[in-house]
């Protein structure tokens, strides 16, 4: 059932902080990751991964976006990450020791298993998974899965699917920093960030009122641009995906620094701009992307925290706080208010939801 609410998107959007609490529940203690979660044999293959090919579609794609910048910055293992549909078509190169990591919500996704069926006779090391069905296809084919306990996801758009994804990466990345003998105080600091999550996204659920105010004004735009920069990227591309996909406004996500490579002509005073601009060491270069918009007339929705509002107030239209999170976790936090941003346009546009056009919740034909 819908709990009272209107969509079971907006009950999904609304359970990520008890999503979060029970993916993680169990699985760290004291700051380590217990072996309940990743016991001596899988911490053995950890111990020799050299390389890590993540492979998935749509928003689970964006999840391993994400962990690919975890993973490079804190654990300093070479990660690439790729459609399932361009992979499995194409000859990759497997180097020694790589291992294959495949994100699916449902584990159902056809050319996420024919990646996974390819990879299992391409030599490498392991495959892992992260996965919300447990005895999905994926679940039983892969070596080890990783299940998030996202609980049942019914709407079409992929919302506590993808935050409990992020979560397990992340989760998965300290481990990773554990065997990789990264500095216990920074590994404390990304512990008590992912401890502090389901309150700070329980904080940025309460910016809903806000949000539908500038839903108000995106709801007339056929066009809408969204900008991150560095491991806030893959939430622009996720932040356009949402829109697209439920409301049928088309929509871009362009990592910031790209726009004077072509999409800065797109903008005039027709095209909503909306930028993920969280307090990080990109802050001054997002600032001046923001200033080529400006402009050029473009209308700017700024997603800031309470740091990073002081530069951008006089930048632009329209500024919505988010409580600060860490740098680790800020990802997560920011996808939240673009969920509901996508969410109340579309309710405002009075299409379905749950169940967009065209569109089936688990793609299990190719
Ligand atoms: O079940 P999966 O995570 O493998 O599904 C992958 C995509 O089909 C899925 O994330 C899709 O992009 C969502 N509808 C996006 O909201």
């Amino acid at each position: 059932s819908k709990d009272g609410f209107a969509h079971y998107m907006l009950k999904e959007i609304h359970e990520q902080p008890t999503a979060v609490a029970n993916t993680i529940a169990g699985r760290l203690y004291n700051d380590q990751v217990c072996k309940y979660f990743i016991d001596e044999p899988i911490a053995d293959i950890l111990k020799k991964v050299k390389n890590i090919h993540i492979i998935a579609c749509g928003t689970s794609y964006h999840a391993g976006l994400v962990a690919r910048y975890w993973l490079e910055a804190i654990t300093q293992i070479p990660t690439q990450v790729e459609i399932a549909s361009e992979y499995r078509y194409r000859k990759p190169v497997v180097p020694d020791d790589t291992l294959f990591l495949t994100i699916s919500q449902s584990g159902e996704t056809a050319d996420s298993l024919a990646a996974l069926r390819f990879a299992k006779t391409a030599g490498y090391l392991s495959t892992f998974a992260v996965c919300n069905v447990a005895n999905s296809s994926l679940d039983r084919e892969t070596d080890v899965c990783f299940l998030t306990h996202a609980g049942p996801e019914i709407g079409v758009a992929s919302t506590k699917a993808l935050t409990t994804q992020l979560t397990v990466l992340a989760l998965l990345t300290l481990k990773l920093a554990e065997i990789k003998g990264v500095d216990p105080a920074v590994r404390t600091n990304l512990a008590k960030q992912l401890r502090t999550l389901p309150g700070i996204i329980n904080q940025s659920l309460m910016l809903n009122d806000q949000i539908e105010v500038i839903a108000r004004q995106i709801v007339r735009r056929d066009h809408a641009l969204f900008l991150g920069r560095g491991v806030h990227y893959p939430i622009a591309l996720e932040g356009a995906l949402k829109l697209k996909e439920i409301s049928y406004i088309h929509a871009e996500g362009y990592p910031a620094g790209e726009l004077k490579h072509g999409p800065l002509a797109l903008v005039d005073e027709n095209m909503p701009v909306i930028a993920v601009c969280p307090n990080d060491e990109l802050l001054e270069k997002l600032e001046s992307n923001i200033e080529e918009v400006r402009a050029r007339g473009g209308e700017l929705y700024a997603f800031v925290d309470h740091k990073s509002k002081h530069g951008l107030a006089n930048r632009v239209n329209h500024l919505i706080e988010l409580e600060a999170s860490g740098s680790f976790t800020s990802p997560i936090v920011f996808n939240v208010p673009l969920q509901l941003l996508s969410y109340h346009v579309a309710v405002l546009r009075g299409t379905d939801v749950d169940q967009p056009r065209n569109l089936a919740k688990s793609v299990t034909v190719e």
